[in-house]
């Protein structure tokens, strides 16, 4: 029987339990053993207990649970080639050479090398007496297959990775509080939201609650966005507002590349536009929490089509990820969009703004 292990790495995010849940009963509705690791790669590395075999009970109720009930870490040893061995042999010890692994694009790509790392670190194995040539044979090639699970939305080549509608819906509902106590008083305030390099959350947010202002990283304001941004929200209150909401996105800089914080907004709206001015960094409540009913449909279909896409993978078979492209759920290859995707922090870099907007994809250019 074919046995194929599920991984949740990186940072969690909402449904990612959905997906360990689809990947466990599909492998077994295919008729292969289902195993999960835990604590991510280091669960790979230790071995031992921390990867054991999954029955279709034990993942019950998953769907409507946040974070990873599996566990996640962040893992040294795994990036070194010492960690890649033990993780190597520990995987033949419990018989396993196909990975699935739900995780963000720093995952990934170390799952991509491990791969093709594989006939190497088998060779030294059978030359250190670890596994025998008959094993090396038997597990000549490992399959991975890539699930994107990040709240940040930053990954190339699909349109949605799991967890990003779950954290959007999440800071929507934080601004909608927010937004009755802003009234009140007739406030403003700051939010801070997350996405790394990624504006996805701050734009969609800004969009979904009605901000008046909004800063991403791969579109800085004008040099003079503090004029702008100031005239802006005195035509809002002059319209009769009588509260005002800036979204900031945790990776916002201006064309210099200098931070854009949350204080420095709140400064210029206190002092020069006279407000009443709070900060509110929404943090790891953006993360938490359950999924929302997007991302319990993405992670089980996108679980079920990846068992499938290691039951079809050959040796030759370039590593691949599930995507979902126009409401379609697809297989991409995995080096490209991992290229692609650091293609947008090297433009942000290298200040071609215009570029990480056409990467990141329509819904910016919009
Ligand atoms: O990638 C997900 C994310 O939540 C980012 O939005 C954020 O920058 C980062 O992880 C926070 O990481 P940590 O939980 O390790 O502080």
């Amino acid at each position: 029987k074919k046995r194929i292990a599920v991984m949740t790495s990186g940072g969690d995010s909402p449904g990612m339990n959905g997906s360990v849940r689809a990947v466990v009963r599909m492998a077994i509705d295919q008729g292969c053993e289902a195993y999960c690791v835990y604590e991510g790669y280091e669960g790979l590395v230790q071995g031992g207990d921390l990867i054991r075999q999954a029955q279709w009970e034990d993942v019950r109720g998953w769907l409507s649970e946040g974070g990873t009930l599996i566990g996640t870490a962040r893992c040294k040893a795994f990036t070194e080639r010492p960690g890649r061995l033990k993780a190597a042999k520990n995987m033949i010890d419990k018989g396993i050479n196909a990975l699935v692994i739900c995780g963000g694009d720093g995952s990934l790509t170390g799952a991509d090398k491990f791969r093709g790392e594989w006939p190497s670190l088998l060779e030294e194995l059978v030359k250190n007496g670890d596994i025998s040539t008959e094993q090396q044979k038997t597990f000549q090639y490992l399959n991975i297959v890539g699930l994107v699970g990040s709240i940040d939305n930053d990954f190339a080549d699909t349109d949605a990775t799991i967890g990003c509608y779950s954290s959007l819906g999440r800071i929507c509902e934080a601004v909608d509080y927010i937004d009755a106590t802003a009234f009140s008083h007739q406030r403003a305030f700051v939010i801070e939201v997350m996405g790394r390099h990624c504006g996805w959350l701050a734009l969609m947010a800004g969009v979904s609650t009605g901000a008046d202002f909004i800063f991403i990283p791969e579109s800085p304001p004008d040099r003079d966005w503090e004029d702008q941004m100031c005239d802006i929200i005195s035509k809002h209150r002059n319209l009769g507002k009588r509260k005002t909401i800036v979204i900031v996105a945790e990776g916002a800089h201006d064309l210099d590349l200098t931070r854009i914080s949350p204080n420095k907004v709140k400064d210029l709206l206190s002092t020069r536009l006279k407000l009443d001015t709070r900060i509110t960094t929404l943090g790891h409540v953006q993360r938490g929490g359950n999924a929302c009913a997007y991302d319990r449909q993405l992670s089980t279909l996108q679980g079920v089509e990846a068992v499938n896409a290691v039951l079809e993978a050959t040796p030759e078979t370039p590593s691949k990820f599930i995507a979902i492209i126009e409401n379609k759920i697809v297989r991409n290859p995995l080096i490209e969009a991992v290229k692609s995707t650091q293609e947008v922090a090297e433009a942000i870099k290298a200040k071609d703004f215009k570029r990480a907007l056409d990467l990141r994809g329509p819904e910016f250019a919009e």
